[in-house]
C-alpha cells in the first residue's frame, strides 16, 4: 500500500529536472499522476519511466503561460482520473540574464507569464477542482531567489518573490476548505536550468554541493501529504545553507 493510493496528482514541468523527480516520486507512493510539459517528448519520458516502475500516468502538453492551457489541463486530470489531490506548480525557467537597466521587455514579460502568471493560472483551476473533490494540497516551486535578491536575474527573482506572495494568500483564503498551499524553496539544484552555472555557484552552498532534484520531491512529498496537516501558507527553503550565511 502506498501513501497516495487513490489519490491524483498533477505536475507541471514535469519533462525534466525537479518536475520529473516529483513525478516519479508521487507515482512511487500510489498516486496517478498527470505529466504536464510544454516539451511533449520529456512528458513522455517521464510517463515511460513511471510506467517502467509499475506507476500510472498520462502526459499532456501544456504551455502554463497559456490561460487556457492551464484550465484544459485540470480538465484533463479530471476526466483521465477522476479526481485531484495534488498540484505541484513547477513549470520554470531561468530566462534572460541582464541587469535591470539592460533586461529587455520581452525577456521581463516572458519570465513572469512563465513562472508567476502560470502559477496563477494552474491555481485558479486547481483549486476549484479541490473545493469540488474533497480538499488537496498545492505545492509551488519558488526558488531561495523568492527571499533574496540575485544580480542579473531581476525577472526570475520578482517571479520567485511573487509566487511566494500568491502562495500565502491563497492559502488564507482557503484554509478552512481543507485546501493547503505552500510553496518550497531551492538552492541551485543540478538540472539544465542551471546547465553553465554549476561551477560559479557551487561555493554559495555551505554544504559543499549542489542539491538533486529527488531531494526537492523528497519535501514536496512531505507537505503533500497529511503528515504536514498543520502547514499551510509556508515556504520552505531547501538550500544546503544557502540563505544561513
Ligand atoms: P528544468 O529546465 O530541468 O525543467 C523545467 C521544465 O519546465 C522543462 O521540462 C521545461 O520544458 C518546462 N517548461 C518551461 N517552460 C514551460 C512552459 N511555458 N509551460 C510548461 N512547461 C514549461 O528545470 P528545473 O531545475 O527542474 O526547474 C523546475 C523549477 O524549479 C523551476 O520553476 C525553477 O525555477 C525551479 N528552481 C530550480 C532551481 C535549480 O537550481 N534547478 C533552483 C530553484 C528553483
Amino acid at each position: 500500500m502506498g501513501e497516495f493510493d487513490g489519490k491524483v496528482a498533477i505536475v507541471t514541468g514535469a519533462g525534466s529536472g525537479i518536475g520529473r523527480a516529483t513525478a516519479l516520486a508521487y507515482a512511487k507512493a500510489g498516486a496517478r499522476v498527470l505529466v504536464s510539459d510544454v516539451n511533449e517528448a520529456g512528458a513522455e519520458e517521464t510517463v515511460r519511466l513511471v510506467v517502467a516502475e509499475r506507476g500510472a500516468a498520462q502526459a499532456i502538453r501544456t504551455d502554463v503561460s497559456r490561460a487556457s492551457e492551464c484550465e484544459a489541463m485540470v480538465a484533463k486530470a479530471l476526466e483521465a482520473f477522476g479526481r485531484l489531490d495534488f498540484a505541484c506548480n513547477n513549470a520554470g525557467i531561468g530566462g534572460e540574464q541582464a541587469a535591470t537597466a539592460e533586461l529587455s521587455v520581452e525577456g521581463w514579460d516572458r519570465v513572469i507569464a512563465t513562472n508567476l502568471s502560470s502559477t496563477f493560472y494552474c491555481m485558479k483551476h486547481e483549486i476549484a477542482a479541490m473545493l469540488r473533490g474533497r480538499g488537496g494540497a498545492i505545492v509551488n516551486m519558488a526558488s531561495i531567489l523568492g527571499t533574496v535578491g540575485f544580480a542579473g536575474a531581476a525577472a526570475y527573482v520578482t517571479s520567485k518573490h511573487g509566487m511566494i506572495g500568491l502562495t500565502r494568500t491563497a492559502a488564507l483564503e482557503y484554509a478552512t476548505s481543507n485546501i493547503r498551499v505552500n510553496a518550497v524553496g531551492p538552492a541551485f539544484i543540478r538540472t539544465p536550468l542551471i546547465a553553465g552555472l554549476e561551477e560559479a555557484v557551487l561555493p554559495l552552498h555551505p554544504i559543499g554541493r549542489l542539491g538533486t532534484p529527488e531531494e526537492v520531491a523528497e519535501l514536496v512529498l512531505y507537505l503533500s501529504s497529511d503528515r504536514a496537516s498543520f502547514i499551510t501558507g509556508s515556504y520552505y527553503p531547501i538550500d544546503g545553507g544557502y540563505l544561513a550565511r
